[in-house]
């Protein structure tokens, strides 16, 4: 999946609009509550392993664990 992405380029914000969209359809399903949030949690950490670009708060904040 993260090999499939790699041609896009996703910063954090895009994670953040794609879980919106996630959050949305979960809210329209007639599931229970327990697997909706079970569902929502593992797509919040899924999620991560696709986003390839950092954004300058990032970079910066990266540069500053470092000192
Ligand atoms: C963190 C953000 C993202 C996540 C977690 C994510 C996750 C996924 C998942 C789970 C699928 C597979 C759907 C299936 O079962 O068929 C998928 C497919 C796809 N995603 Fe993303 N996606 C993200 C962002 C993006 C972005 C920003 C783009 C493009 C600008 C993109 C382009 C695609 C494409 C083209 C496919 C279909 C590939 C195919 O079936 O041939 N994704 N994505």
């Amino acid at each position: 999946m993260v090999e499939m992405h790699k041609p896009f380029s996703i910063p954090e914000k895009a994670r953040v609009e794609w879980l919106g969209c996630m959050r949305e359809l979960l809210e329209e399903l007639n599931i229970s509550d327990e697997a909706k949030q079970e569902f929502w949690d593992y797509c919040e950490v899924f999620s991560k392993h696709m986003v390839n670009k950092s954004t300058n708060l990032e970079a910066h904040m990266s540069l500053a664990d470092h000192r």
